[in-house]
C-alpha cells in the first residue's frame, strides 16, 4: 500500500533510479487515499512511479467504496508504506477517526487542506477525500511509517509513546505487531 505526500519524493526517486534493475510486473499496487472529488494522488504517482517502471496499470488501485473487498480478493497487503500528517493522521484519517474504519469518504481537517495546498503551489484541496481506514491500515502484514522533518517530531512522539486514542490516529500503530518507524 503506497502514500504520496512530500516525505515520499525520495523514496520514489530511488525506485526510479533502480530503474530497469526492478520488476514491477508482478507488483500490485493500492494507494491509501485521493482527493474526492479529484485525481492529484493518481497523477502524483504516475509521474512518480508509475511512468517509470514495468508495472501492469491494471494492478494499479486507488480507493474506491469497496476497496476493502477489492484488498481481501487480491490476497490482503503485505507491505504498507506510511507518512504522518502534523496532526497525527495516517492516510486521511484524520483526529477522530476509529480503530476500526474501513475506506470510506472523510472530511479533510482545514489545517491539513491549507498544509497540502502551500506544498503544491497553492492549489486549492477539495474538503473532502476517499480514504483507506485505520482498520485497513492494520490489517497490513508489515508497516513502515516515514517522518522527516521538525513539524513532523509531535505527531511521532505522540504516535509512538501517548496513550492509543483516535486524537492521533498514527497512535494505533501501536497495536500492530510489525511497525518500523524510519524518522530523520
Ligand atoms: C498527506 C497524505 C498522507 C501523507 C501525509 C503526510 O496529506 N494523505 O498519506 O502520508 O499527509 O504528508 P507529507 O509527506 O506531505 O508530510
Amino acid at each position: 500500500m503506497l502514500a504520496t505526500g512530500s516525505t515520499m519524493l525520495p523514496v520514489y526517486a530511488l525506485l526510479r533510479e533502480a530503474g530497469l534493475d526492478l520488476d514491477f510486473s508482478l507488483v500490485k499496487t493500492f494507494n491509501l487515499d485521493e482527493y474526492y472529488p479529484g485525481n492529484q494522488f493518481r497523477e502524483f504517482m504516475n509521474a512518480q512511479l508509475f511512468e517509470h517502471v514495468n508495472i501492469d496499470a491494471a494492478n494499479v488501485h486507488f480507493p474506491t467504496v469497496d476497496y476493502d473487498e477489492v484488498i481481501a480478493a487480491a490476497g490482503g497487503i503485505d507491505l504498507c508504506i506510511l507518512g504522518i500528517g502534523v496532526n497525527g493522521h495516517i492516510a486521511f484519517n484524520e483526529p477522530g477517526s476509529s480503530a476500526d474504519s474501513r475506506t470510506r469518504v472523510v472530511e479533510l481537517d482545514e489545517s491539513t487542506r491549507v498544509r497540502n495546498s502551500k506544498l503544491n503551489n497553492g492549489v486549492d484541496i477539495p474538503q473532502q477525500a476517499i480514504s483507506v481506514g485505520v482498520a485497513t491500515i492494520l490489517d497490513c502484514k508489515k508497516i513502515v511509517v516515514l517522518a522527516n522533518g521538525a513539524d513532523k517530531t509531535s505527531a511521532v512522539h505522540e504516535a509512538r509513546y501517548s496513550d492509543i486514542s483516535d486524537k492521533c490516529p498514527a497512535s494505533f500503530l501501536q497495536t500492530h505487531a510489525d511497525v518500523t518507524w524510519l524518522v530523520s
